[in-house]
């Protein structure tokens, strides 16, 4: 059966270095659902965090449900009734343009959590400072609709705001963030300098549980930027919680050649299950399970590994060899190709294949287009223990669609 596995005990590993990095920093760290939202795994972890981050009335509603702390709020676009919802209950609204502020701001100001404190309103804003590689990831890009420009700020009326958000990063390092931080000081530091403005959310895209990630540096930033602005300093990273935590576990359900490629259909689907492979687009790693010869865990590239299936052992696939196949999926999209793969030998119906790093943005991101069967979920507790949180079936499809 077709099954997302998360690791605990990888979780617990993540948000402790996350923890680590916000009591040296002196930050808060908050879990973006929108990266990783599997709630029955929240207890595990959530004494390491401050909170979630979430992108909407719906992941704020689960946030405030399953996680508790603090629920900080930011959407590109909210509805009124989204709005009179969310002042009952988030810490932080923050909002995308001047023109959803002046539009809610009478109402959202007119709440007793507004009037006392417990909620607090920001705006996103556009350092137009790009630093990454991907334009689809790049909220800097000139006519983003992601955040405000220095210049939209110049004469407005901020009465009522008392934080500014910046979301610029993606899978990137420190060194991006001091970059950001330059920008934000040259086009907004009047605004961060004034007592009016009490908070800063540096938004996610950090990779702090990467190994090479200069930690470091991050804290050092924060610490610098509480400091000279007398603000509290909020980052929200999704993919740094839940890299390397879980595997898609696959099984091979045909195997033919056509036009001199070898072809293996599988039971789960790039666009229905894994979309980032396509939208990235990246290549995910993969490994044979079953075979005795040469072991090698998955996430062991990243030399912590994430699952294990007692009594199993995986080979993984390489660029080339002898066994090469294209790894594609069951649905009518031409493209649902995971990739090409070399395997130790010739794959048959039947074999179980694991996908790498498959918890951040892809549970959140499923369909079930063409009516391919949803995986599982399961939870592999610390002492190798699995669970099966989720199953779906027939149902589940059908009654999504009315
Ligand atoms: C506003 C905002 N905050 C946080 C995140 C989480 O980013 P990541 O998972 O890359 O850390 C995102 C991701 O797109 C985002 O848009």
């Amino acid at each position: 059966m077709a099954a997302f596995v998360i690791s605990i005990a990888a979780l617990k590993r993540n948000t402790a270095l996350l923890r680590e990095t916000a009591d040296a920093a002196g930050c808060k760290i908050v879990l973006a659902l929108k990266g990783f939202a599997c709630w029955k795994a929240f207890p595990h972890f959530r004494d390491d965090l401050d909170g979630c981050c979430a992108s909407g009335l719906w992941e704020a509603l689960l946030a405030r449900d399953y996680f508790g702390k603090h629920v900080v709020t930011y959407s590109p676009g909210y509805q009124e009734e989204e709005i009179r919802q969310l002042c009952e209950f988030t810490h932080h609204l923050d909002f995308n343009s001047l023109s959803q502020w002046f539009r809610f701001r009478e109402m959202v100001m007119a709440h007793p959590r507004f009037k006392s404190g417990e909620l607090q309103c920001g705006l996103r804003i556009n350092p137009q400072c790009s630093t990454g590689s991907t334009p689809l990831y790049d909220p800097c890009v000139p006519g983003s609709r992601l955040g405000i420009t220095a210049d939209q700020l110049e004469s407005a009326d901020l009465t009522g705001l008392s934080g500014l958000h910046f979301h610029t990063l993606c899978e990137q390092n420190s060194d991006d963030l001091e970059k950001t931080l330059a920008a934000v000081d040259e086009k907004f530091g009047l605004l961060l300098h004034s007592p009016q403005f009490t908070y800063l959310n540096m938004g996610g895209g950090h990779w702090i549980t990467k190994p090479f990630y200069d930690r470091e540096r991050l804290i050092r930033l924060v610490r610098e930027a509480r400091e000279k602005y007398d603000v509290e300093v909020w980052l929200e990273p999704g993919e740094a919680a839940a890299i390397h935590t879980g595997v898609l576990r696959a099984t091979v359900i045909d195997v033919f050649e056509s036009a001199g490629h070898r072809l293996a259909i599988l039971d789960i689907s790039a666009t229905g299950h894994m979309p980032d492979v396509l939208e990235m687009p990246y290549r995910p790693e993969v490994f044979l399970a079953g075979e005795s010869s040469k072991f090698q865990a998955p996430g062991s590239n990243n030399d912590r590994p994430a699952v294990t299936f007692e009594g199993e052992t995986y080979v993984p696939a390489s660029e080339t060899g002898d066994h090469l196949y294209r790894l594609g999926c069951p649905t009518c999209l031409a493209g649902d190709v995971i990739g090409d793969y070399a395997f130790p030998r010739p794959l048959e119906t039947g074999d179980v294949l694991i996908f790498d790093d498959m918890a951040h943005y892809t549970m959140v991101k499923t369909t079930t287009f063409n009516g391919v069967p949803h995986p599982a979920i399961v939870l592999q507790h610390e002492d190798g223990r699995l669970e099966t949180i989720r199953e779906f079936d027939y149902a589940d499809f059908r009654d999504r669609l009315s």
